[in-house]
């Protein structure tokens, strides 16, 4: 059996290197194995002191996540009372800081006596990202080697800081330069220095932190209000960190438990974990083997030099890969050329960017007008008008024109991917991929897998989304697939909402309170009401065919030519970057309600809430029954990166989780029948939601089957 770390004497040196692949996670039995050696070190009278080292690549990459759930967190050992034993060894321990050290990884080093560090290695407090704390003496420990700001600032992002700006803060000792091979013998070395200088065993219990005051704390709160809007664990690391200037370490550590607990037990914590987890596994395709061989990407070509295709163009350049950037014509291609240039001239105003590499990525996307071009490349995306018959043509020309294997992707939003590959004679080299705006910017690519689609173009179009920094997740073909399919009841019921009383500003109120970027009526604004109306065109059949008042509000908009921001009206008045209410919205809300029989009334908050996220939720377990989505999971990971959902929240289905299917079932019933015919047409329940509700079970029950 292999044991997660291994004891070795070197002389008057006790070495415990921990080996548990992949990334020396503090679970239950390398706590134990530390244990162990740390005891049988402090027993041995010719060891005078303990290196602490890494097997692997990562010095430790903290807490095993998986035992918050499974209680494994809770067996003895705990890892706060190890740190704490180790911290109070009688003999010095030396943490040898290879590669990565997070979370419970970077507080195991912070109890050590002294820090060795590969320059190259980072070290930070991600717990944060998982709605929780440094539970094991992080937030009072490194605030006492580092001072409280930093450590604010590492708590409450989440971010990794390289070793050597930790040396300088304090918080790491020395930095070894030389071959990373001979770094445990150079730790071993240092161990050795330190017990010929004499020098001490250490412990921050004999460090204070200076107190930076009450208005640098308020000031602190108020420069990360804005990206911690709603999320509960940042607020209580601040807490700790205030706890850290102002108690003594054991009394520290006792506030710091007492608020891990709290955020331990919060729905946020179970959100944030459930989307950690989520994100990992999204990129596993059921029956597809994760070994499949992958097709090689060195060349990219863009169709389209358009809101998408530019940003899309981006990505691989940013990535250092070369794009070609295909327009029908020349003034089409130098517009979208130009809006490139100019992102790129933003980042490097904003200091994000040098002019050496603006030039670089300008350098690496060539523009073209001839589909020659693209005969080499080896995945094409394109990015053209949302139009079928546009593209079938461009399909039928890349199929004339693109080198065997090559990946033909679409962009398309919402059209059959199905019915595009058949415009080729290879739908097995067929593919969606589908970006969000802005392309360059939202991480989400959400997949679309065709009945033909071979498995290698599917796993290579995964691996190459990764290589760009994109989330991808596969979602099957139907209309809109996962993403808009969902958002389309999402955006009818605010529609609709307005109609019976309620005002944009109440709907986006509600929305955002609850923790979304933006409310529905922003969102269809920033959108643009007429990329709606031309969406809903294509699928005239399932939407006007059933409700005659289906999005007539945002139709009414689109046909007085108000498209939202873009034209300065659409659900608000936008004036520069000041926005307003929009009076004529009310009146058209109130003619259209007339025309449809419809008594307008005042409208709850909660039911704006509810009617705006069950039906959603219900479409989500419809994809799931459908097989569109191959977990509950994919869709909520969906909605978190590309449609602006709070992670704290974990997305719609970890939501309708977290306050229970019955709830989901009964409002949802409620509304069907208080809602005339409108109930009927839009209200059914989904069958999967209605059987797993009276099963009393969850979607993660269902994910896990
Ligand atoms: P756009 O109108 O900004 O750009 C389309 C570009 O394609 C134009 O520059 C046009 O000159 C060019 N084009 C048209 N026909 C062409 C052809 N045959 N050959 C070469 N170039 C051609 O449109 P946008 O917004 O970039 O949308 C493109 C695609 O991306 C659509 O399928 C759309 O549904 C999809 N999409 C759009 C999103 C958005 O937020 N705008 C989000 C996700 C997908």
């Amino acid at each position: 059996m292999t044991t997660p770390a291994h004891y070795q004497q070197k002389g008057q040196i006790a070495l415990i290197t921990l080996d548990s692949p992949p990334v020396n996670g503090l679970g239950h039995p390398l706590r134990q194995a530390i244990k162990a050696g740390l005891e049988t070190a402090l027993a041995n009278p010719d060891v005078k002191a303990i290196v602490i080292a890494s097997a692997g690549k990562l010095f430790c990459g903290g807490a095993d996540i998986a035992e918050f759930a499974s209680g494994g967190f809770d067996r003895e050992p705990r890892l706060p009372q190890l740190l704490v034993d180790i911290e109070n060894a009688s003999k010095p321990v030396v943490a040898a800081i290879n590669g990565m050290a997070l979370g419970g990884g970077f507080e195991l080093a912070l109890a050590c006596d002294y820090r060795i560090a590969l320059p190259q290695a980072k070290c930070g407090l991600p717990e944060v990202n998982i709605g929780i704390l440094p539970g094991a003496g992080g937030t009072q420990r490194l605030p006492r080697l580092i001072g409280a700001e930093m450590a604010l600032q590492m708590g409450t992002s989440g971010a990794p800081v390289a070793t050597g700006k930790l040396l300088q803060a304090g918080a790491i000792d020395r930095i070894f330069e030389g071959e990373p091979a001979d770094f445990v013998a150079a730790a071993i070395a240092y161990a050795e220095e330190l017990l010929a200088q004499g020098a001490p065993c250490k412990t921050c219990a004999d460090l204070s932190v200076e107190n930076p005051g009450a208005e640098f704390f308020a000031e602190f709160r108020q420069s990360i209000a804005r990206k911690t809007r709603g999320f509960f664990a940042p607020e209580r690391n601040i807490q700790c960190i205030e706890a850290a200037c102002e108690l003594p370490l054991a009394e520290g550590l006792a506030k710091e438990a007492e608020l891990f607990q709290q955020c331990a037990a919060s729905p946020q914590a179970r959100a944030q974990q459930h989307i950690f987890f989520a994100e990992r596994a999204a990129t596993k395709i059921p029956g597809v083997d994760p070994k499949t061989p992958l097709r090689p990407i060195a060349k990219v070509g863009v169709i389209g030099a358009g809101t998408m295709g530019g940003g899309i163009a981006m990505n691989f350049a940013n990535a250092g890969i070369p794009v070609t950037l295909l327009e029908v014509k020349p003034e089409a291609l130098e517009r979208g050329l130009g809006v490139i240039r100019n992102n790129y001239e933003i980042s490097a105003k904003k200091g994000r960017l040098s002019e050496a590499q603006v030039e670089e990525r300008m350098g690496l996307i060539q523009g073209s007008l001839d589909y020659a071009d693209l005969a080499q490349v080896d995945v094409v995306i394109e990015a053209v008008f949302e139009n079928m018959d546009i593209k079938k043509q461009v399909f039928a020309q890349l199929d004339k024109t693109c080198k065997p294997g090559a990946i033909l992707a679409t962009n398309t939003s919402t059209l059959d991917v199905d019915e595009i590959a058949a415009a080729t004679s290879r739908p097995q080299d067929v593919i969606g991929l589908h970006f969000f705006s802005p392309a360059n910017v939202m991480r989400l690519l959400e997949i679309v897998r065709g009945a033909k689609t071979a498995d290698d173009v599917l796993m290579t179009t995964i691996k190459m989304a990764q290589t760009i920094r994109k989330m991808p997740v596969v979602a099957g073909v139907c209309w809109g697939f996962i993403g808009n399919r969902g958002l389309e009841p999402y955006g009818r019921e605010a529609a609709r909402l307005v109609m019976e009383g309620a005002s944009p500003e109440q709907i986006d109120k509600v929305l955002y309170h609850w923790g979304l970027a933006m409310g529905l009526p922003s969102m269809i604004d920033l959108a643009g009401i007429d990329v709606g109306y031309l969406t809903r065109q294509g699928n005239r059949e399932a939407l006007y065919g059933r409700d005659d008042a289906y999005a007539a509000v945002c139709d009414a908009l689109y046909e007085a030519g108000h498209y939202g921001q873009k034209t300065g009206k659409g659900f608000y008045i936008y004036e520069g970057r000041n926005k307003q209410s929009n009076p004529e919205v009310i009146k058209i809300a109130e003619a259209l309600a007339a025309k449809h029989g419809i008594a307008r009334r005042q409208i709850s908050d909660q039911e704006i809430l509810e009617r705006c996220l069950y039906p959603l939720i219900n479409e989500g377990a419809q994809i799931l029954d459908e097989g569109i989505a191959y977990r509950a999971s994919d869709i909520d990971v969906i909605y978190c990166n590309g449609y602006g959902f709070p992670v704290y929240r974990g997305g719609p289905m970890q939501y309708a989780d977290e306050i229970g299917l019955d709830t989901v079932v009964e409002a949802l019933k409620k509304y069907q029948s208080e809602l005339g015919d409108y109930g009927q047409t839009w209200f059914q329940v989904s069958p999967l939601l209605q059987r797993l509700a009276s099963e009393g079970k969850t979607f993660k029950q269902f994910d896990r089957q």
